[in-house]
Order: structure tokens, then sequence, then C-alpha cells
């Protein structure tokens, strides 16, 4: 076992199988099925969503004893000949030499049967379910563009920053932190005090950390987890999730769409080409006529709307909506989806939001009364991604954040930016779960995520 050389992933032996090569795969036990004189033994290892045909004849030792008694889930270490397979379904297959059982899983308990499973069950389950075909392959498409963020970004010259997860300002200032100063530390001198001084809470958002970088390094982006305590129960909601953020000083609010909407297309070409076969899955299983939705987002330009534009249409659509439509609103979930997917059915950026609905540091536009803002709608999701110009002008910001209510004695920081060099900057957040879910055509955000935690679920 300890023969890492020869020991190969079944994703490298099918992109270029060796015929006649001595090979060892480990993996697990899809199906076993016995004909006469053999068993046929259908393994995966995760590599791919590709099994390897096993061919196990009964001269093996074990054949009687192990072999025979294999089920789904069981662990083996399987020594063989790659050989060209005579039969339909794949072309090669390894003739086995040896077949090591390394851990059994008892047929009579082990949840995975071969039936398709709902994924409601299988949330129940996310110690087991990366095994199953669907959750595997979000697993590998997951971790393929979070690498092309990074490629994304790195090309162009940006700066990563590894912005703070424990911090004591509410970027959003939704007052949806968790808070991580209860465990208080004893003075010396007798009496507690919170650990760091002032309440502190889980992040919500990279960006003014971020924000300080961009006005010292230019471009810069932060990838990493966001803690969210809103009570949202639905299927686009997570209390933990990660969020793309990057930041470009000497940018506005065109550039910053720009960036945008080159940076999703560049992820979902990425995932066309290189995810192609966990994508025909989700094809064929989970929305049909995925892959050429996706390519099809990726030819076209992303319609622009302002937001007054949008109320007008929502309107004037003679459509029922539960939340009425009036300049002002925030727009819900139901009015962005008609407007991405039955208006103009694709991507659609909408921009210059009215000021009294957006955070304070929102770039405060000439009319006084709408910020230099912009989201990204895309169908069957809603919002992707929300980004502004963010204020630059010292006493605009100080206003801004009085009118919400945010005491500047804690942002002292953020208004130095102002006050030493300050430049016109924007930047965005691009949800990644819900990136995920328009690549993988899941329904549900807890199916895009390993361990997903929503309000009363956090099992591991
Ligand atoms: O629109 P949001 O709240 O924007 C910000 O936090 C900005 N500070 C980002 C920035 O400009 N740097 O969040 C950005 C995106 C949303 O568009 C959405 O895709 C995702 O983050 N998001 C969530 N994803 C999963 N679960 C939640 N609870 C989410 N809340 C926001
Ligand atoms: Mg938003």
């Amino acid at each position: 076992m300890g023969d890492g050389g020869m020991r190969k992933r079944i994703a490298n032996i099918l992109a270029a199988p060796e015929i006649g090569a001595q090979l060892q795969v480990g993996g697990w036990v899809k199906t076993r099925r016995d004909a006469s004189g053999f068993s046929f033994i259908e393994m995966g290892d995760g590599s791919c969503l590709a099994n390897i045909q096993v061919i196990a004849e009964q001269s093996l030792v074990n054949y009687d004893q192990e072999i025979k008694r294999l089920s789904a889930g069981c662990s083996v270490l399987v020594t063989g000949i790659l050989q060209e397979s005579p039969a339909k379904g794949q072309a090669v297959e390894l003739r086995a030499m040896a077949v090591q059982i390394l851990g059994w899983a008892d047929p009579e308990h082990y949840p995975l049967q071969k039936k398709q499973h709902s994924f409601e069950f299988l949330r129940n389950i996310t110690h087991l379910r990366p095994r199953t075909n669907a959750l595997g392959a979000v697993a590998r498409v997951r971790s393929r563009l979070a690498y092309g963020v990074h490629t994304f970004f790195q090309e162009r010259g940006f700066i990563q920053v590894h912005t703070p997860i424990i911090t004591t300002s509410d970027c959003e200032g939704a007052g949806e932190m968790f808070q991580v100063s209860a465990s208080s530390v004893r003075q010396p001198g007798g009496g507690n005090v919170d650990f760091f001084g002032r309440p502190a809470g889980l992040t919500v958002s990279g960006q003014l950390q971020a924000e300080v970088y961009s006005q010292a390094l230019g471009n810069v982006y932060t990838f990493g987890p966001i803690f969210r305590a809103e009570n949202s129960n639905t299927s686009r909601h997570l209390a933990e999730f990660w969020m793309v953020e990057p930041e470009m000083a000497f940018c506005d609010l065109a550039g910053d769409m720009q960036v945008a909407e080159e940076m999703l297309k560049y992820l979902l070409r990425l995932a066309l080409t290189e995810c192609a076969e966990d994508l025909s899955l989700f094809d064929r299983f989970i929305e049909k006529g995925l892959s050429a939705r996706l390519a099809q987002v990726v030819e076209q330009d992303f319609a622009r709307i302002t937001y007054t534009e949008a109320v007008e249409q929502l309107l004037c659509s003679g459509q029922d909506f539960i939340y009425p439509v009036q300049w002002g609103i925030d727009l819900q979930s139901e009015h962005e989806r008609y407007l991405t997917e039955t208006v103009y059915q694709r991507p659609l950026i909408v921009t210059d939001y009215p000021a009294a609905i957006k955070p304070f540091y929102m770039r405060l536009s000439d009319d006084g009364r709408t910020v230099a803002a912009m989201d990204i709608l895309v169908p069957g999701i809603g919002e992707i991604i929300g980004g502004s110009q963010r204020e630059e002008r010292y006493d605009v910001l100080l206003a801004r954040m009085q009118q919400a209510g945010i005491d500047p004695e804690g942002y002292g920081w953020y208004l130095d930016l102002r006050r030493y060099g300050t430049v016109p900057h924007a930047g965005f957040g691009l949800g990644f779960e819900r990136l995920i879910q328009f690549v993988t055509g899941m329904a549900n955000i807890r199916e895009v995520i390993p361990f997903p935690r929503t309000p009363g679920f956090a099992p591991c």
C-alpha cells in the first residue's frame, strides 16, 4: 500500500489508459455483479464521475471468502492489469491480481443504497453524501472554480488579502453578526473584560478591510468564509458561506461591472471546459439543457437597467407579486427573478438603487437619492453579486454614517482612508455558493457547500 507511485487515480487512468500496465487503485465499491467464474466490481475513487470496472476471477485466493461478500461502500485496494474492455459501457477494465478489502460496509446498515436518494435525505448524512455521484460532482466543480477565482484575479495582477474573520465592524450594518466576544478574560486585578476590549463578531464581509489594502496596493481581492445570523430559511441563504470580494482603486461603477461580468464568464467557461463530465451529470439529472444555458450566458452581454427602470417594468408587468412594488422598496427575490428569467432571460445588472435601502459605504450620486450600486441577477437564483462604487468623500461618508445610525468612533480607521490620499474605488461580492448553484443547477444552496449551516442546523 505504501507504493504511491504505482497507485493511480481513476481520472488519470481514464484520461490516458496504459493498456497492459500493472496498476493499483484504491476506492469504494459501487456494485458487485457475479458471473460464472468471476465477478464484476464497479469501483469509484472520487477523482472523477466515472467508475472503473474490476474483473475479479474465482482463482483469487479470497474470492469465495471475501470478494463474493463485497457490497456498496466497502473500501478496496485492487492491483491488476489494465486491459481493453470487450463489453460496451467502458473502454478499459482492470483485471485483478489481488483485491484487498480495507473496510467492510454492512449492507444491512449502509445508508447509501443503489436507488437515488433525495437531497433532503442526504443532508442528514453529510458525512456520507460526498460518496454519491451528485455531491461528489459538486465538490469537484466547487474545487475547480475556487481555484479559478484565484487564477482569474492573479492573472490580472490582483493581490490576495486575507481579511479577518473576527471583526468589530458590521460592514453591511444589518446587525446580523454572530458575536464572538461572549467569553471574557479575567483581569489580574479581578473582574472580567471583553476578550477584545469591545464586542466583536464573525465577519459579514471582508470588504472594509479589503478597501484598506486597495488604498495601498490598488487591485486586491479576498475570498473567505462569511457568517450571517439572518434567520432566512430559504434555498439561497446560509449562515456560513464563502464570498469573493475584489476591491479596485481608481475604479468607478462602470469598471466594477465590467470586472464582475468578465469574472462570471471566465468561471462559467472554466466549468464548461474543465468540468464537462460533471456538468453532463447535472444536465441529465438536475437541470436539462444546463450546459447549453451556461454556454449561452458566456456568449451574450449581460443586460443592464437602473433600479428606477426595474421598478417601472415591474409596475407595468401585470404580475401579482406577494410584495407590492413601488420606488424605494428593496427588490425581493420574486421581483429579481421575474426580471432576469421572464423579461431578460439572461443575467441582468441592476444599478443605481435608492440610498435609503443600501449600506453607508456606497457612493451617493448627484441626484442625492440614489447610490452607485449594482446587483447582478441570474435566472434561477436572483442576486448572485452585490457591489458598488465606494464613498470616497470624507464629509459625505461621515454624513451617511450618521444617517445610518453608525457611531463613527469605531470607524476612524475607515474614515482615515478618506482623509489621507483618498481615491475613487469600487468592488463587489460574489456569493460563491450561488455561483455553484448556477453552474450545477442545484435548486437548494445546502447541496453546494460540504457542510451547510442554517438556522437550527449544524450537525457536525
Ligand atoms: O450583497 P451582499 O450583502 O454584499 C456585501 O456583503 C458587500 N460588502 C460585498 C462587496 O461589495 N464587497 O453579499 C454579496 C453576495 C450576494 O450577492 C449573495 O450572492 C451572497 O453574497 N450572499 C449570500 N450567500 C449565501 N447565503 C447568504 N446568507 C448570503 N448573503 C449574501
Ligand atoms: Mg446584496
